[in-house]
Order: structure tokens, then sequence, then C-alpha cells
């Protein structure tokens, strides 16, 4: 018989399970709550989002103790979710306060630590609230300081019981033309914006904890970026540089502001530099300052990575109109393998934990080791509570991670499942199941059950190990 190998994660390695407000809370507009991005478009457009919407999604604005409690049954360190910043500022600016949206949060932050569960919380999950949207959202260089006074009100009302605080869950939906709110759609100009002003306003606010809170408070402020791994379809030499572009500017836009206080060269290189030869303008990617690199960085306790897949990249030498213009700035073409073992729910969704592992190492050597925690990490099916494939993504994933801690030394922290309920998915409204619990959505009550994957999870939380 084979012998059973087990390994285990270190003993200050925290689990955690993760959600974010607009895909479970419902109550859109209980008690005060102002209108979203996703309120507005996905009642304005339900064809775009498979005819769902998040008006009551998984009703966790009524059912949080249950929730609480079910994420206590997983026996995790920690519980990631997001604050609904219209909830809290119904017209985004802090001139009106919602006490009853102040209300829902503290009840919930207290019903975890009445478990000795830390609560996580993540200010910004791609719901900015509507009237902020309409001047602009993320283009609007406003957006800093609209973010950092939002952010003071969630430190200074939470900040006594929550010590971990990610800023924004990053990525570059809606600015893109992935289809997203707030379509936007301007690949190679509005998500540069989006990544600038994203990266000041985090940083604000970083500081401005580390100035007025953290003496009183003495907890820990990152930053999550929501990124996929990038490898060469084929070893050609210039496959491989193109894959250092793709890296450059799909992961390197952000970390390495965070890290080393600018853009990536080759970034600056194929958009601002070249823009008094060639029609470039500094405007697409605006610069930092001086004072502003030095800001920047190293502003981040530790720094949280979404991971789910990979992407394939391929060199492009001739200019091509079916390339997105962001395509066209890194002169590459991102894609995957059709073969690749896929979710059968989430197109996007292929199961490469091996790109886990190579992301991880590649931050390490590329950023200096900075602390990491794993937000999130998950599996889609279309439904059903004997979970199989989704048992083994996590079990696969979290060994290639485990892998990477102590095999590559990469300083992973924490690692936190996504998620705890099956939601409202974005674009794939309630067809994509990530949850670790299955939601009945044709039931009023939207009842819970526990499928196999919590079982399974709950056991690694206790032990501590996983199957090499
Ligand atoms: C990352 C996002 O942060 C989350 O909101 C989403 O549900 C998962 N990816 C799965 O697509």
């Amino acid at each position: 018989m084979d012998e059973i190998k087990l390994k285990s994660f270190p003993k200050d390695f925290i689990f955690g399970v993760s959600t974010s407000a607009y895909q479970i809370e419902g109550g859109y507009d209980a008690d005060g709550k102002g209108e979203n991005i996703w309120d507005h478009y996905t009642n304005k457009y339900p064809k775009l989002f498979k005819n769902a919407n998040g008006n009551i999604a998984c009703d966790s604005y009524t059912k949080f103790r249950e929730d609480v409690a079910l994420v206590d049954d997983l026996g995790v360190d920690f519980y990631r979710f997001s604050v609904s910043w219209s909830r809290i500022l119904p017209n985004g600016h802090c001139n009106v306060i919602n006490e009853k949206g102040i209300q829902y949060y503290n009840n919930i932050i207290d019903a975890l630590t009445d478990k000795g569960i830390q609560p996580m919380i993540t200010m910004f999950h791609w719901d900015l609230p509507m009237p902020l949207q309409r001047l602009g959202g993320w283009t609007n260089p406003l957006i800093v300081q609209w973010f950092k006074d939002y952010a003071r009100i969630l430190f200074s009302r939470f900040g006594d019981r929550v010590k971990l605080w990610v800023t924004v869950n990053k990525s570059e939906t809606g600015y893109c033309d992935d289809g997203f709110p707030p379509f936007i759609n301007q690949p190679g100009i509005a998500d540069y914006l989006l990544n600038h002003h994203t990266l000041l306003a985090h940083a604000e606010t970083y500081h401005m904890y580390k100035e007025e809170f953290l003496a009183k408070q003495h907890g820990n402020v990152g930053v999550v970026l929501d990124g996929r791994w990038y490898t060469a379809g084929s070893k050609s030499e210039a496959n491989l540089r193109a894959t250092e572009r793709a890296r450059a500017f799909e992961v390197g836009l952000f970390l390495n502001p965070l890290c080393r206080g600018d853009y990536p060269l080759v970034v600056k290189q194929r958009v601002a530099y070249r823009s008094n030869e060639e029609g470039y303008s500094k405007s697409r990617l605006p610069e930092f300052s001086e004072k502003e690199m030095e800001f920047i960085k190293g502003s981040f306790d530790f720094i949280g990575l979404n991971v789910y897949t990979t992407m394939l990249v391929k060199n492009i030498d001739e200019p091509d109109f079916s390339l997105t213009s962001a395509e066209h700035d890194m002169k590459a073409k991102v894609y995957q393998d059709a073969k690749w073992e896929s979710s059968e729910a989430v197109h996007w969704l292929k199961v490469t934990p091996d790109g886990a592992r190579n992301l991880l190492k590649w931050v390490k050597d590329s950023y200096g080791n900075p602390e990491i925690i794993i937000t999130e990490n998950g599996f889609a099916d279309s439904g059903g509570i004997e979970d199989v494939k989704r048992i083994d993504y996590l079990q696969r994933y979290l060994c290639a991670i485990l892998d990477a801690i102590l095999i590559d030394g990469v300083r992973v922290k924490g690692y936190s499942a996504w998620s705890l309920l099956d939601n409202f998915e974005w674009t794939y409204g309630y067809s994509a199941k990530f949850g670790l619990i299955h939601v009945d959505f044709t039931d009023p009550n939207r009842k819970r059950t526990a499928k196999k994957s919590a079982e399974w999870y709950k056991n690694l939380t206790r032990d501590r190990m996983i199957l090499e």
C-alpha cells in the first residue's frame, strides 16, 4: 500500500474564508443604503448579467448571524468580507453617514470577535457608489481623497476590533473591455488611470493609518491584487520576452510602484516615454512625482493575492486590430489552452496549481519577498453538494502554495478560500457556484447547506496538514 505523506502548514499560518458585500448581502436599498454601480447596471441591463442581480443575493444583510455561525463551523482564524461603501456613505461622500449601515457591520464584527474569529475588512470590492461613478469613478483624481475620507470612517468606527485591513480588491474590471460595470471599456487608457489613482488612494490610506490610528489600534493594512499568472505559450526567445512584458503590465503595473516606487521600465517605455515621437501620451500612463514614489513605495504590511488561474503569452510583432489596446501596449497576446482542465461553469478558470506556485516564486524574487496572504482561491461548478472537483482543486492549490512556502521560501502567511457561500458571480449571475456552502436561490429564505468541501476545509483548518 502506498505510504500516505502529509505536510504541515507553519504554526503561525492563518486560514480564512472570503466574501464580498455586493455578492452576498442583498438589502440593496435597505435602511438608507445608497445606489452603487452594480445596483444600477444590473437593474438597468439585466440581460448582461444572466437576468440576475444582487438585490437580495444570499440575503446576508438579514442572515449574517447564520453566516458567522457557518464561518465559525469551518474552524477558520479569519473571515474576509467587504464593506459596501454606499451602505456607509449613501452618496459616496462623508457628509452623510448612514448609522444603520455602521450598525450592520458592527454587528458582524462583534459576532465574529465573540467567537474568536478575526475580521478582515476589504474597504472596496468593486461596488463604487453611483454618485462617484457619475463623476468619473476611478478615473477622477479626486477619488484619492474620497477614498481616504471613507477609509478614515472605517478605521475610526471599526478599528478597535478590526486588525486586518485591505484597502482595495484591485482589478481592471469595468475599465478595460470585459463587459463589467461601469462599462468604461477603454483598455490602455482608463485601466492605467484606475491603477494610478488606486495606488495613490491606497498609499494615502496606509499612511493615514500609521499616523492617526496605529498607536491605538495595532492593525495591519494591505492591498489585494486580483491577478493571474502569465507564462510563455512556447519557449521561443520572443515569447519569453513577451511574457516578461505581460507580467510587467499585468502584475508589475501595480506591484512595482508598491515595492519599488515606480512603474516597470518596460511599461513606461512602451506607453509613456514614446509620447513625443509616436503619439503616445503621458496622460495614458500618468507619472508619479518623486514624492509620490517615496510615498507609495513600501506602503503595505502585506500583499494580498487572489490566485485562480494562468494565462499563456505570445509575442506580437505586427500591430493587429484584433488586439485590445492594452495588448497592443504590451506587444503580446494573452490566451489559455483549451485542453487545460477547466471549470464547467466559468470559462477562464483553468486548473493550474503550478501557476500559483510560480506566481508566488516570481513575486518573491522580483519584489524582495514581501509578506503575502492568499486572499482568494477557489473553484466554480454549476451546483451540487458532492463537490469532488472543488476539493481536488483546493487540495492541489494548497499543496502548491505550501511548496512555495516550504521549498521556495515565499513568505505566505495566510490563505482564504473563495467563497463561504454560493453567491452573485458578477456577469455569471448565480450560474457559477464558488461556495463551500450551497445556497438555494429559489428559496425566499435562501437556505444554506454545507457541501462536502466545507467538511474537507474544516478538517484542514483543524489538522493544518495536507496530503503531499
Ligand atoms: C475575484 C473577485 O475578487 C471575486 O469577487 C470573484 O467572485 C472571484 N474572483 C471569482 O471570479
